[in-house]
């Protein structure tokens, strides 16, 4: 696909509208406050290099999941405006009811508008042709740079992408679909990864996309109660999928038949009740009682795996593998962690709960690179092709 920086260098851009989808979906507090901005930092770059370029810069993004429509105040971009424009150290004027151009006549060089909420449009979620091209019309350069949402095909992410006079990814959906190439397409041997979370049924297609492609499948969380199942050990209480044991005993199959190996648990910390105060007791996987739930992995298989860690020349991470945020249940995500920041493989790490324990245990300039996808991030993994990326590749080859 083309890349919004070759147009910089061919000097494309200079006085031309162009327009951003970036993704500023952040959370926020009941009072409206950003408590995480890491998705507007990450969308500053594509902003500034066009505001520099000399382009007329809309950017739009959708927030939450609005009915079309029926724009509540809880829905507003606001926010993020100012959040902007505080990071941009410009003027950041949000525009309402742009969709046929209003208020965007007169945008001059250099300036940039936030476009609200572009989810309640009427036609966004269905990917409708008529906004899409309504959107077209309002740029002369479309540049996607929301890799968060590159797995949504919606007017803003698709559509559009093939009625605008020209298409291009900006820097973060480029950086993003580099790092995920350069673990997955060619990745450095041996490649591990982690995929731990509460249920197998969420992320199986993950485990059983990754267990062709990688030598070692470290699982954590109630994922590893039913591998363990599998294995033929007790978990008492613990959560698991029991109707998904064949499908976890065909993934340790299927690897084992390649060389490749998902270790097992050999110890646990375990509780009797699911609580912040609850005891922590480290017991071998074979001693855990009817009425004891796992809720960590034990040190004895922390320190293995992060023998393994150390070994590795890819790390792919999604997901904590024990109840990290209580601290008592925390050590197993600490030790491989910590494993991680230390190795020198190339690492990626994505998913809500494993930005957290990132942020917890202090890693963060440690990982090779961080996602800001979510869902793109686990579809990614996933082995699925990602529609917004899918059209400007499309893009690129039919202009060749
Ligand atoms: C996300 O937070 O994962 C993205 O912004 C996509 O949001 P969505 O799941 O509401 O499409």
């Amino acid at each position: 696909f083309t890349r919004l920086q070759d147009l910089i260098a061919q000097n494309a851009l200079q006085g031309k509208r162009v327009f951003i989808r970036a993704d500023l979906n952040v959370p926020q507090d009941d009072a409206g406050n950003i408590t995480e901005d890491t998705r507007i930092r990450a969308s500053v770059p594509a902003i500034q290099a066009a505001v520099k370029a000399g382009a007329k810069v809309m950017v739009t993004s959708h927030l939450g999941r609005p009915t079309e429509g029926e724009f509540k105040d809880e829905d507003s971009l606001a926010p993020v405006a100012k959040r902007l424009a505080e990071l941009l150290g410009q003027p950041v004027e949000l525009k309402q009811d742009w969709v046929d151009g209003a208020g965007l006549e007169n945008l001059q060089a250099g300036q940039v508008v936030l476009l609200e909420n572009v989810r309640v449009n009427q036609g966004e979620k269905k990917n409708s042709d008529e906004l899409a091209q309504k959107m077209a019309r309002l740029c002369d350069v479309y540049v996607n740079d929301a890799f968060g949402t590159a797995h949504r095909a919606e007017a803003s992410t698709h559509g559009i992408a093939k009625f605008a006079p020209v298409a291009a990814a900006g820097p973060l959906l480029a950086a993003e679909l580099d790092a995920l190439g350069k673990a997955l397409g060619a990745p450095a041997r041996p490649l591990l990864a982690i995929v731990a979370g509460s249920k197998v049924s969420s992320k199986l297609s993950i485990l059983k996309s990754l267990a062709d492609k990688v030598d070692n499948l470290i699982v954590g969380g109630g994922i590893a109660n039913t591998f363990m199942l599998a294995a033929g050990l007790k978990i008492g209480k613990s959560l698991a999928e029991p109707d998904l044991v064949e499908e976890a005993k065909a993934i340790i199959d299927l690897m084992s038949k390649r060389g490749a190996q998902v270790p097992i648990p050999t110890d646990v910390v375990c509780a009797k009740e699911f609580s912040p105060t609850a005891a922590a007791t480290v017991k071998k996987v074979a001693d855990v009682a009817d009425d004891d739930m796992i809720l960590d992995i034990g040190p004895e298989t922390a320190a293995l795996l992060a023998e393994q860690i150390a070994k590795a020349g890819t790390i792919v991470w999604n997901g904590p593998v024990g109840v990290f945020e209580f601290d008592q249940f925390g050590n197993g995500t600490k030790t491989l962690a910590l494993a991680i920041a230390d190795s020198k493989a190339f690492s990626i790490a994505g998913g809500g709960d494993t930005l957290a324990a990132i942020a917890k245990y202090a890693i963060t300039d440690k990982i090779g690179y961080i996602s800001t996808g979510g869902g793109a991030f686990l579809e990614f993994l996933e082995g699925k092709t990602l529609p917004a990326v899918e059209v400007l590749g499309s893009r690129a080859a039919g202009s060749q």
